[in-house]
């Protein structure tokens, strides 16, 4: 086994084909496509979505040994996402994965998406330090919310998740409701920036513990709009930046509540994000002042790292290759998939 190898990941399990190499914690090239086609549907096709993976990846594949300035016979194994995720994306990852790991007769390597999202922080980089155990990973994505006590690499406990809707998903429905591109996350970050988020109060749901519910916040809105809307309209349009930034405000006030009392219930002061809505500007600077501020350490990814990339595959390889953790070609993938 080489001390510092070089590893492929790849990553396929919803809409975004995407490579990265990894060498000792640091990534040498990045690749991702995103499949724009799902935007005029307002949400993934599941169908497009495979066959666009099939058209892309080799394409994909190579731009990331290009662009890492090494050949194919340099690399030593091949990490891929097995789940969760779209089953047919899965399947054109997994079966590439295996089929160059045949044909260069290296390892395979088949990674959990979410793992991958909460190591994300062990990427090497400027903007953070590497975290250290035990840590509290705040998992926001369109699929999971999740806050995760993480121990070790490979022992983690939820303890706490959403029991309807994703956080990540929400933005995207309330994005739509709207009438924003899809996904409306990165949009609503965006018009949030120049609005008042104390011009609307949004009550917020009251759920015991660490758990969350983002069904019934998504239904008020709803209810909200419509209402205004009767009145007047151009409501919508007229208020766009301040109904963002409300919006916005009540959903990572809620997130950062639930971080709060997760402090407390564990002790553990060392907090991480991950996920798409991790890139969310609001979200990271509520949480960089709470920490600064409670003395807390925090980590928060790269915003090449936030979506869904495979940077993070490759991360997870890499400490899996250490623990020589490797798997055989008929592992199956699985769109339900427990987090290791
Ligand atoms: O991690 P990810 O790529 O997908 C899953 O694996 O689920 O996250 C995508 C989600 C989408 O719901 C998107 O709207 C949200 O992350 N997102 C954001 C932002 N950027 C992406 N939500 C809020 N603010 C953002 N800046």
């Amino acid at each position: 086994m080489k001390k510092y190898p070089i590893i492929l990941g790849i990553e396929t399990s919803c809409d975004e084909t995407a490579a990265a190499i990894i060498q000792n914690n640091n990534i040498m090239s990045n690749i991702m496509y995103s499949q724009s086609i799902h935007k005029k549907y307002g949400g993934v096709i599941p169908e497009l979505a495979s066959r666009l993976h099939y058209k892309n990846i080799i394409q994909v594949v190579n731009a990331a040994i290009l662009q890492a300035n090494i050949t194919q016979k340099q690399l030593d194994a091949i990490a891929y996402t097995r789940g969760p995720g779209l089953i047919g994306s899965l399947l054109i990852g997994a079966s590439f994965a295996k089929s160059l790991s045949m044909v260069l007769k290296i390892p395979l390597i088949s990674v959990n998406h979410i793992h991958a999202h909460v190591l994300v922080n062990f990427i090497k980089d400027d903007q953070h330090n590497i975290p250290k155990f035990p840590y509290l990973c705040l998992m926001v994505s369109g699929g999971n919310t999740q806050i995760i006590q993480v121990n070790s690499f490979f022992h983690m406990k939820i303890l706490g998740k959403t029991l309807d809707d994703a956080v990540g998903e929400t933005f995207d429905k309330i994005g739509n409701m709207l009438g924003l591109a899809y996904p409306g996350g990165p949009l609503i970050d965006k018009y949030a920036n120049g609005g008042n988020y104390k011009k609307f109060n949004f009550s917020k749901p009251k759920i015991q513990g660490l758990d969350f519910s983002f069904s019934g916040f998504k239904t008020h809105i709803l209810y909200f709009l419509k209402r205004k809307l009767q009145h007047d309209p151009n409501f919508i349009k007229n208020n766009l930046t301040d109904i963002c930034a409300s919006v916005q405000n009540t959903m990572i006030d809620i997130l950062i509540e639930k971080l709060k009392i997760a402090v407390q219930i564990t002790a553990i002061n060392r907090i991480a994000i991950t996920g798409g809505v991790s890139a969310n500007y609001f979200l990271r600077q509520k949480i960089t002042n709470l920490c600064i501020k409670e003395n807390w350490e925090f980590y928060l990814p790269n915003n090449n790292y936030t979506t869904d990339n495979a940077a993070m595959i490759a991360m997870v390889g890499s400490i899996k290759y250490e623990y020589n953790m490797f798997d055989d070609i008929n592992v199956v993938s699985s769109a339900n998939h427990n987090i290791i």
